[in-house]
């Protein structure tokens, strides 16, 4: 391991050594990358391409939840294509001036990673239209009647925008990215190989079944099977084991709050609110997060997609509903009646 991305350093902040621990666990090739497999190889087609042709790649938007590779993809394509790649985020370009720094930067053909991008502010993504297009810059140099303007030439590079929303881009903008790709949850046997491969470059000992149970509670997602498989390991330190089986595995997800069917506390809180507060629903999504004491913005982007993706919850026009296996998991009683009013959402809809 690095040592900057040890965790020795008492000062750091939690986050940091998680995303330290991220870092040290990333892939950097096509070949290590595990799962996406349908994406990754459509990717890997348009890299080779771009490259036997001594082309540069073309913008990319990737649209996934949270935690599941956006940036380890743009890692992996800058480091395909052999060139840098450049990382930043919506919220942090706030000026137009901090977009010019950024792409004036940039060397031909390198990656610039713009995380969050529905996050930017319509000047700033006005600004970047032509920088996509034309690769090139206008600037206003001087103010009020000296004011002109100037266009500043670009290297050719390429953008690679992520999002969670796919809703918040405007048709616009994304006909600007010529590769569009949309990363889903993991399936259990990949995520599971994902764990398998952490262990052996943390040197944590883990059998089969143990690899499986942190697989299959870790909601789809590497980033949350990796912090698992950490946390774990930690039990099995304190109790003296020589490494992970399925028992310490189990006691300690539980311990951690995470239940048998891969639900955390928020996610049963949502769904709790939901069947008792809400009746079942419909709740608004501001009625639910202000309920929740959350902000709207992380139940919708990142609790509700894998309730909505494991069948706990429906989104409708009206508003959240419990469904069935939401009651079944609670261990509530279905409401009479509930069953035909999903029904008449689902036809609606
Ligand atoms: N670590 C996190 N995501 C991964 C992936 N998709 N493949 C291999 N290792 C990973």
């Amino acid at each position: 391991m690095n040592p900057e991305e040890r965790d020795g350093d008492l000062t750091r902040q939690p986050q940091d050594s998680e995303k330290a621990l991220e870092r040290s666990l990333r892939p950097t090739t096509f070949q290590e990358y595990i799962g996406q497999t349908q994406v990754m190889a459509n990717l890997e087609t348009f890299v080779h391409s771009a490259r036997r042709e001594e082309r540069t790649l073309d913008h990319c938007l990737l649209f996934a939840p949270p935690g599941l590779g956006k940036t380890t993809l743009a890692h992996i394509v800058a480091h395909e294509m052999e060139v840098n790649l450049h990382i930043s985020s919506g919220p942090a370009i706030d000026k137009k001036g901090t977009l010019a720094g950024l792409l004036t930067n940039l060397a031909r053909g390198d990656v610039l990673f713009i995380d969050e991008i529905h996050r930017l502010t319509p000047a700033v993504e006005e600004a970047l239209y032509t920088a996509l297009e034309d690769f090139e810059f206008d600037i206003i140099i001087g103010e009020g009647a000296h004011a002109k303007s100037v266009k500043l030439p670009l290297q050719r590079f390429t953008l690679v925008g992520a999002t969670t929303r796919k809703g918040m881009l405007q048709k616009a903008f994304q006909d600007r990215f010529g590769i569009q790709l949309r990363l889903d949850y993991y399936e259990p046997k990949d995520l599971t190989e994902i764990v398998r491969r952490s262990a052996d470059i943390m040197s944590i000992g883990l059998n089969d079944d143990s690899a499986k149970e942190i697989a299959r509670r870790s909601r789809g997602t590497p980033r949350i099977a990796n912090r698992l498989l950490r946390r774990v390991y930690d039990f099995a330190v304190v109790q003296q084991k020589s490494g992970i089986d399925r028992e310490i595995a189990r006691y300690a997800l539980n311990q951690l709050g995470i239940d048998d069917a891969g639900l955390d506390e928020l996610d049963r809180r949502i769904l709790q609110t939901l069947v008792v507060d809400g009746n079942g629903g419909p709740l608004g999504i501001k009625t639910l997060s202000a309920i929740l004491g959350e902000e709207a913005e992380t139940v919708e982007d990142v609790y509700e997609p894998y309730l909505i993706q494991q069948g706990y919850l429906q989104r409708t026009s009206r508003g959240r509903i419990a469904t069935p296996k939401a009651y079944k998991h609670l261990g509530t009683k279905l409401p009479r009646g509930h069953q035909a009013s999903l029904d008449l959402e689902e036809n609606n809809d």
